[in-house]
């Protein structure tokens, strides 16, 4: 039988020269792929009680609404700044060039409430620091993180020390 990792496909120098991109895409255009990353994300959490799941644009949402929908809990939605209609609360956080600023609606969490962020993939830790941030400004219980994939050589593990973080897949590079 497969194994999630088989279903990710490598490229080499992409977007630039150096980088291996590890590529979601490749897992969701097989159904049984998709099947196996959505299941393994919810083995993740199945131990745990919780009630909103978050996921950070545009590549958390994949994970996120299926996971939520499939155990019963809403889901948040992080956009990049300017996308949310109504009042926000916002974080700035770094890219390799540059910054980006991510958004979160104030009423979307309330005090009290515990909180899964989900996304494809840690690399630098930086998006979710910024997220984490702003759960708890409004409140929120930040109770486990769980990625499908790792870039174990980026150490991004270290900007979320004291969470519980998990990762399916995990690259020893970058
Ligand atoms: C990618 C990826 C993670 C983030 C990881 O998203 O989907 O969300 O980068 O990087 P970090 O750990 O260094 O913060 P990206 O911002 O490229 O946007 P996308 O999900 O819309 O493709
Ligand atoms: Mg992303």
């Amino acid at each position: 039988m497969k194994k999630l990792e088989d279903y990710v496909v490598s490229i080499k120098d992409f977007p630039e020269e150096g980088i291996i991109f590890r590529d979601v895409t490749s897992v969701l255009q097989d159904r049984d792929g998709l099947k196996l990353a959505i299941d393994s994300i919810m083995e993740e959490l199945k131990d745990i009680d919780f009630d909103i799941v978050l996921g950070p644009e545009s590549r958390g949402f994949i994970f996120g609404v299926p996971v939520a929908y499939n155990m019963n809990k809403a889901f948040v939605p992080a956009r990049k700044k300017g996308k949310l209609p109504r009042e926000t609360v916002e974080m700035e956080y770094d890219l390799e060039y540059g910054t980006a600023i991510v958004e979160l609606h104030k009423d979307a969490i309330k005090p009290g409430e515990k909180v899964v962020i989900i996304d494809d993939l840690i690399a630098t830790g930086g998006t979710i620091e910024a997220i984490v941030k702003l759960v708890e400004q409004l409140g929120g219980e930040v109770v486990r993180i769980a990625f499908l994939m790792e870039l174990e050589g980026l150490e991004g593990r270290k900007k979320l020390e004291g969470y519980d973080v998990v990762s399916i897949i995990k690259y020893e590079g970058k």
